[in-house]
């Protein structure tokens, strides 16, 4: 030992030999001259400071030391500016007692002079030692909770009786961990009770017993665990179970009495921070039998009861929007095991309806489909992508307890966007001759497409997927791919929209006997894809099933047909045609012409007809539209009445038209279609 301390006594010394000495003014004591200067620099080892002690002082007087000086800084921060002559006593007692490093720092002298001097002045002379620092009594960092030892360039720490050095060397700490295990009943207290509780205890006590045992506490009546004015731990007792963690408890107040643990395997910390004298707890211990408790969340257990004993059977019920299983029960029988948990036990579980399958058509949208939420009661918000459609229904859905999307109103199944009809987006406002037509601006008839093979003819768009024409057009070519043209009026436009069908359905009563029968003479044409809808290629609306015609009323029908300037009324026209026309008498319909073969042409009630001096349709515009009402009247929507279907030839100049009455065929297209489309 004595060889220890004096080694440590030598080291510094022999490291540091260089720290101690004289630091003087240049010349000194003959007197510094004029422009003289020293910089001088001296650190202190770990644990040390340096100072220095002037003995004598005499530099030329100047207010602010402004001439000649000489400076101290402690680790670069300047401590003295010192100039002038002072009495040995005077340095001591003002002059030194700064002149002091930190633990481990340094101290810098700068001293300058300038030529102004008159008189000689000797100059400056100290004595300059590093010495122990003693961090026990100067140091008020240092971390000793207990005892603190100083020694030449450190110190060390201890601890009272009873109390240890904890790993960091700094802390005292008690022992008081301990474990409990296979002890049915017995005692704990904190440290040193009933006497005040140590300080820095970190206490941790380990209770297991057999699986179907809980462990059940008795806390004492006198509870006094450290706490301040908010009623916050400042020590803290907590119990850590199986269900969850206990506490923290302090205050005056125990736990309540008896506390069931629910566990067989517990942890009771105890924790006290360096001050305080409080008496701390007790508590002793014993075993009961597990029972269960209604734990599984999102449910209700029927019977409903605090807790359950071993073997009992109970109906969980999970809360409306929750489900077990993986989504497969909405209710369950579970038992309680001796364990004291439920077998089977399955969470309940907020019902997710995922996001919604919207389908093939990207016209419908979800909005901020990112970030949508799916849970039971989340709400999506759907949109149309294109003006040229509109959102059939409610737009907001909701997620039901079943897993479903449903509107606000209460239906199930995804919205429709579904095709704005019969509005041109380009206005008609003058009237005139297809015999006796007019020439159509591009888009004022969006929904007219063109059939150039296997024979001239119209068409109209009913839906972007969908269109109609007269039975006769494309009788005989159902098998086949056609051809249709939209979005155009130049016949040999190399911009219009090119249509492929998929499927030809020609009505089933279309008898196919044109030379005297054109009844039912009709046809939808299923796309291959959906167009897209544009300003100059949109559908028309179908009307009421029991629309009804009245005499007079003024249509309008389209077509690229044979017109009054083709000499012959044999050839069609390069340019989209349309001319108003009225609706005929019953009876004019009724006085039908005979064919060649003197057979009488048949007029049925799918029939109607029109047509005025001068103005009809032609051959090649059969399968087109007329529409209500008429294109230069403002009132929209126009709806397809009727289809070119049949009449005589044009140079006969008979100005009669028999068109498909296509308010018979509602049904017929509807079911069609759905059928097509359930598919
Ligand atoms: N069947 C003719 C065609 O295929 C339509 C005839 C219309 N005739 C009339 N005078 N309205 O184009």
């Amino acid at each position: 030992m004595l060889r220890l301390s004096l080694l440590l006594l030598l080291l510094p010394y022999s490291t540091y030999s260089v720290l101690l000495g004289w630091v003087e003014s240049p010349g000194y004591p003959m007197g510094y001259s004029p422009y003289a200067s020293m910089n001088w620099s001296r650190c202190a080892p770990r644990g040390h400071t340096l100072s220095i002690r002037l003995i004598h002082l005499d530099l030329e007087e100047t207010q602010n030391c402004e001439n000649d000086a000489v400076k101290v800084f402690s680790n670069g921060s300047l401590v003295a500016v010192l100039c002038g002559k002072k009495e040995y006593k005077e340095l001591q007692k003002t002059v030194n007692p700064p002149l002091l490093s930190s633990p481990g720092g340094c101290l810098t002298l700068l001293f300058h002079s300038d030529y102004s001097n008159t008189k000689r002045h000797t100059g400056f002379r100290g004595f300059y030692t590093v010495q122990d620092f003693d961090e026990c009594q100067d140091d008020p960092n240092n971390e000793c909770t207990q005892f603190c030892h100083n020694f030449i360039g450190g110190y060390h720490c201890s601890c009272r009786h009873g109390y240890y050095l904890a790993k960091n060397k700094h802390t005292c700490t008690v022992s008081c961990t301990e474990d409990l295990s296979g002890l049915k009943k017995g005692v704990i207290s904190s440290p040193s009770w009933p006497g005040t509780y140590a300080e820095n205890a970190n206490c941790q006590y380990t209770l297991s017993v057999e699986e179907h045992l809980q462990l059940e506490l008795h806390f004492s009546e006198t509870f006094d665990v450290e706490q301040n004015n908010d009623s916050q731990c400042i020590d803290e007792l907590t119990i850590e179970t199986h269900p969850g963690t206990l506490g923290p408890f302090c205050g005056n107040k125990p736990p309540p009495s008896p506390l069931l643990t629910h566990s067989h395997h517990i942890q009771i910390r105890f924790m006290s921070d360096g001050f305080g004298s409080n008496k701390g707890f007790s508590l002793h211990f014993k075993t009961r039998g597990k029972v269960c408790r209604p734990v599984i969340s999102n449910s209700i257990m029927t019977p409903q009861k605090p807790d359950y004993h071993r073997g009992q059977t109970v109906k969980v019920t999970c809360n409306v929007g929750y489900v077990a299983n993986s989504g497969l029960l909405t209710q369950y029988e579970t038992t309680c095991q001796s364990s004291g948990t439920w077998g089977p036990s399955y969470p309940c579980e907020i019902v997710d309806c995922g996001l919604p399958l919207i389908g093939d058509n990207s016209i419908l949208q979800l909005v901020d489909s990112a970030d949508q939420k799916t849970k039971y009661n989340d709400q999506i918000q759907f949109y149309c992508t294109s003006k040229y459609y509109k959102l059939e229904g409610n737009d907001t859905y909701t997620c039901n307890a079943s897993g479903e999307w449903v509107s606000v109103d209460g239906k199930e199944g995804m919205p429709k966007c579904t095709e704005v009809c019969g509005m041109p987006e380009v206005d008609s406002s003058s009237s005139g001759r297809i015999l006796g037509g007019k020439n159509a601006a591009l888009g004022e008839i969006p929904w007219q497409l063109l059939i150039k093979e296997p024979k001239r003819g119209g068409a109209t768009l009913i839906n972007d997927q969908w269109a109609v024409t007269a039975a006769h057009v494309i009788t005989g070519f159902e098998e086949s791919t056609l051809k249709l043209f939209g979005g155009l009026v130049d016949g040999m436009s190399s911009s219009a929209s090119v249509i492929y069908s998929e499927k030809i359905i020609i009505h089933p009563g279309y008898a196919n006997n044109e030379e005297i029968n054109f009844n039912n003479d009709i046809a939808l044409i299923k796309f291959k894809s959906r167009v897209n809808l544009g300003p100059n290629l949109l559908p028309i609306c179908l009307p009421e099933s029991n629309r009804g015609l009245v005499e007079n009323e003024q249509g309008t029908v389209s077509g690229w047909g044979a017109t009054i300037e083709n000499k012959r009324l044999k050839q069609s026209s390069r340019f989209l045609q349309y001319v108003h026309i009225p609706v005929m008498s019953l009876s004019s319909c009724r006085d039908t012409p005979t064919t060649s073969s003197n057979k009488k042409m048949i007029f049925t009630d799918n029939m109607f007809c029109a047509g005025e001096t001068g103005k009809d349709s032609c051959p090649g515009d059969s399968g087109g539209p007329f529409v209500l009402p008429m294109l230069s009247s403002d009132e929209g929507p126009h709806y397809l009445i009727g289809i070119v279907s049949w009449g005589l030839p044009c140079k006969d100049r008979s100005y009669k038209g028999w068109y498909t009455k296509v308010e018979n065929y509602i049904d017929w297209i509807q079911r069609t279609i759905e059928a097509e489309e359930t598919q």
